[in-house]
């Protein structure tokens, strides 16, 4: 594989060395492009002796034929930058293009992943963390800093990512890309709201992050996606978008989007009870709520799912976790149930992290510690990949039991 190693200018670039180091001894191709502030930190000449290239100068150069500032873009199958300073992010967001490292990020197609380090303050200045949600949104990886010491002395979180861990996750990255290319997937997202008048709902705590993750992995995967959201978060770049607010709208969107679906996710958190008769006009006074069970969309999926079609559920539970989420498995009919303990430090409804255990129908089980909504995305689509290949999924044998939502 030809590996960009982009280094901007912090004191982790002494361990982008190790980074390359082990990138050419797992047999890639790495051509390391150093920034100006970079080189000011590791000489060129220690890239330059341990990658597969020397360093390229910068961006007049010609480069394999053609020229640099394009070329390493357009060949590269992988760009990892490590360090990503705060710098680099910045002027990567905003799409500039004005030294060879920013030209090969806007001139490339490949994954790419950014290992930002920088001192806690700027680490947690909204600016820093603004422009790491848009380079998220537009695909790119983040293996996010840890905590430990600092330049100057300082010590907190900023941090650069272990070497070890970089290479592995950018491996992993890159053999994920384009795994579900030419696969429909649709996913729902987002807490459903069910009306009581025309100025009151029902609702839950679901932001829709998790099922947007979940979309936005798909998407940089190689999917067409189609999201079915309530949430009222800016979706992910690149996925065809359907809004609805009640459960019977999410029931017809879904309905309508599934037939044509190689793989449906149902991370939205759907009402299980509506009121029975909607107010037509606001209520004054107590009212007397009856409520009714809405349909139960990821059931009615199962029973109508075509052949080689992946279905994958989740369970928001608070005790008795995994047991339940077993029991939903198999009385849902799908190929894979994604547990989430909602009542868990950093889990569930509204966080940007998650913790979560994926049972599989074939007796698949993988816990998830706890990490960003992103990560899980992947880890569930890593299964939904397996599943695909193999051929295995579900039959429409689904048990349908209304008991229990
Ligand atoms: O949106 P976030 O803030 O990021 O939070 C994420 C989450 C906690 C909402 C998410 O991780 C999650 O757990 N989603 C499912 C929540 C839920 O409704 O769980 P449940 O155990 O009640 O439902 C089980 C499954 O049946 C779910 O896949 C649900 O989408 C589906 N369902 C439920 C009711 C219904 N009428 N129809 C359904 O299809």
């Amino acid at each position: 594989m030809r590996i960009v190693l982009g280094v901007s200018g912090g004191i982790a670039a002494y361990k982008a060395v190790e980074v390359c180091r082990r990138l050419v001894d797992a047999g890639h191709e790495v051509t390391a492009v150093l920034t100006d502030a970079a080189r000011r930190f590791v000489g060129e000449a220690t890239f330059s002796a341990l990658a597969t290239h020397p360093v390229p100068e910068g961006l007049w150069q010609r480069w394999e034929g053609g020229i640099a500032h394009t070329r390493l873009g357009q060949r590269a199958d992988l760009v990892v930058v490590a360090p990503a300073t705060a710098d680099l992010l910045a002027r990567y967001a905003a799409g500039m293009a004005d030294d060879l490292l920013s030209a090969t990020l806007l001139a490339t197609r490949a994954p790419v992943v950014v290992c930002p380090a920088m001192h806690t303050e700027m680490w947690e200045h909204p600016a820093v963390a603004e422009n790491l949600a848009t380079l998220c949104r537009r695909g790119v990886h983040v293996v996010p800093p840890g905590s430990g010491r600092l330049a100057g002395g300082d010590e907190g979180v900023g941090r650069m990512a272990e070497p070890a861990t970089i290479v592995a996750a950018a491996l992993a990255l890159s053999a994920r890309h384009g795994d579900l290319g030419g696969t429909q997937v649709v996913v729902s997202a987002g807490g459903t709201r069910e009306a009581i008048d025309p100025v009151r709902v029902i609702t839950n705590r679901s932001s829709g992050k998790q099922g947007h993750a979940i979309a936005e992995a798909a998407a940089a995967r190689g999917a067409r996606v189609t999201l079915v959201t309530s949430s009222a978060l800016e979706p992910p770049a690149g996925v065809e978008v359907v809004h609805v607010e009640s459960a019977a709208d999410m029931h017809a969107a879904i309905a309508a989007a599934a037939p044509s679906a190689d793989v449906v996710v149902m991370a939205a958190a759907v009402a299980d009870w509506r009121p029975k008769a909607p107010a037509a006009q606001k209520t004054h006074g107590l009212p007397e709520l009856v409520l009714e069970p809405t349909p139960d969309i990821l059931a009615d999926l199962a029973s109508a799912r075509r052949p080689g079609q992946v279905l994958v559920g989740f369970a928001a539970e608070t005790e008795d976790v995994v047991a339940r989420a077993r029991r939903k498995l198999e009385r849902k009919g799908v190929d894979l149930v994604v547990v989430n303990d909602v009542s868990a430090p950093g889990a569930g409804f509204d966080h940007d992290t998650n913790e979560v255990t994926i049972l599989g129908a074939d007796g698949y089980v993988a816990a998830v510690p706890l990490t960003s909504k992103r990560q899980v995305a992947d880890a569930i689509l890593d299964q939904v990949v397996a599943r695909l290949r193999r051929g295995t999924t579900g039959s429409n044998d689904s048990k349908r039991d209304t008991k229990e939502g």
